[in-house]
């Protein structure tokens, strides 16, 4: 029987963890010499790099293979692990609780934060330079390299600090492994994040195709131009070299009447593109989230960014609506919540497509932030007859019922059509028929006038 996954796994992060312990107690001897004992074996270390790093030539473990293919050094790996520990080995880290005796408190050097529930040493920045480069100040300054966003950890979205806010040093930043990474390193599966408190995005997927969609050819043409800046942006970006010029990443405003296919649009563009879209409803982040929010959405952002996703905001006049006046402390927290959303959708390299019913309230500010702001009408007459002929096409349906006539009469979106189909096969289910009927429909459309709140 092979070896799970999770077991490899476990036995490399042993590894790891054993020497990140010998690690750390020869950085600990060489800065206080007194602790170290005379039959100590480990007095011939002159440096922390001196501990052989375990191999991971053969190793067949997710954190192997990563260490492997980035060719991480022993600074890289020492950051790696101290990032790990608290989740692996919380002990590795108690060394950091020694308390110097003079001024009866913890030293400094260690760095460290105390979690709200953890109870053990969480790392920081600081705790890494310690251990890699004692009181050398240029193997301290180096190290700054290794949070800069071009360094494999940030762009993988492997580890980052959690910034501080405020004008406290960088390194007393946490050291912070990704959901993703932490979830790849100890079970080995891949991280398909699920809607949570701490997660507010849904994958969206649809089995409709593009001949289902029914807009006119000119709002399709403005949409082709998203699936076109995916399959060229490497063109004109790198080839023809206007990312000087050009701000990466594409987003487009989609507004228009509920049920105009605006989430099938988006749905339609991730399935054609190969990617997946993740939907995350504004309304729910900026009011639910107040406090959270900047942190949740970091989250998307930063998975999205790596992952190629297409994000697809909904209900985005929660996030222009906020940009109100501020009248009290409440509101001004949610404009600056706002404020750091707008400049993650700026800053995002790849596809964002924000919708939203009204477009009235948006400030000009906001348009020209997008690349594209199309407009979703709702069907004119032939358009809803081809929407209730598409859409009724796996029923069988009674003579007595006139497509022509009833597109012609009634205005229903395709999202209400939708809805009428749904009562339509509930009720022949319920008659004890394989068969719609005229009455079913008009029932179905009654309903969904009541809805919009219009008679029939
Ligand atoms: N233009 C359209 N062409 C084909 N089907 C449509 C169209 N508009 C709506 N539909 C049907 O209605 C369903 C609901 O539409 P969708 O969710 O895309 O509307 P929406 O514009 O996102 O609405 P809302 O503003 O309420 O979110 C779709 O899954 C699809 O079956
Ligand atoms: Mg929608």
């Amino acid at each position: 029987m092979s070896t799970s996954m999770v077991t490899l796994n476990a036995q490399t992060l042993q590894r790891e963890m054993d020497w990140l312990q010998k690690v750390i107690n020869i950085r600990i001897q060489l800065r206080f010499p007194t602790t170290r004992s005379e039959e100590d074996a480990l007095v011939e270390y002159q440096d922390v790099t001196q501990v052989p790093m375990p191999s991971v030539q053969q190793d067949p473990s997710v954190l192997g293979r990563i260490i492997k293919a980035l060719d991480f050094t022993f600074e890289e790996r020492v950051i790696l692990a101290l990032s790990l520990a608290p989740h692996v080995r919380p002990q590795v880290l108690d060394a950091f609780f020694l308390k110097d005796k003079i001024h009866e408190r913890y030293y400094t050097e260690f760095g460290g934060l105390k979690g709200r529930f953890h109870s053990g040493f969480l790392p920081t920045a600081e705790t890494a330079a310690f251990v890699i480069a004692g009181e050398d100040i240029e193997k301290r300054v180096r190290l700054i390299e290794l949070f800069k966003p071009e360094h494999p950890f940030y762009k993988n979205n492997i580890l980052k600090l959690n910034l501080n806010q405020g004008n406290e040093p960088l390194f007393s930043s946490g050291l912070h492994i990704s959901d993703e990474y932490l979830t790849m390193f100890t079970s080995g599966s891949s991280y398909k994040p699920d809607f949570s408190m701490s997660f507010p995005a849904k994958r969206l997927a649809t089995r409709l195709d593009w001949s289902d969609l029914v807009l006119d050819p000119y709002v399709l043409s403005e949409i082709s131009e998203i699936s076109a800046w995916i399959e060229h942006q490497k063109t004109i970006m790198d080839e023809w070299g206007l990312s000087k010029q050009l701000k990466r990443g594409y987003r487009s405003l989609f507004y228009g009447p509920p049920g105009t296919g605006k989430t099938l649009t988006a749905c339609l563009i991730g399935k054609q593109m190969g990617l997946d879209v993740y939907r995350i409803d504004l309304s729910q982040v900026v009011s639910k989230y107040i406090g959270e929010t900047e942190k949740n959405m970091a989250k998307i952002f930063d998975l999205a960014e790596n992952k190629n996703w297409v994000l697809f905001f909904d209900e985005a006049d929660a996030l222009f609506g906020k940009r109100t006046s501020a009248s009290d402390s409440k509101d001004r927290h949610a404009n600056q919540e706002v404020a750091y959303l707008l400049q993650r959708v700026e800053d995002f390299s790849g596809v964002i497509i924000l919708a939203t019913n009204l477009k009235a309230n948006m400030d000009i500010a906001f348009s020209r932030r997008f690349q594209t702001i199309i407009y979703f009408p709702a069907p004119n007459s032939s358009q809803r007859l081809q929407l209730w002929e598409n859409s009724f096409r796996g029923l069988e349906v009674d003579e007595d019922v006139d497509f022509p006539y009833i597109a012609d009469r009634h205005n229903l979106t395709g999202g209400s059509i939708i809805n009428v189909l749904r009562f339509c096969s509930l009720a022949a289910l319920r008659r004890g028929s394989k068969s719609v009927n005229s009455a079913d429909i008009e029932e179905g459309i009654k309903r969904e006038m009541q809805k919009a709140g219009k008679t029939v």
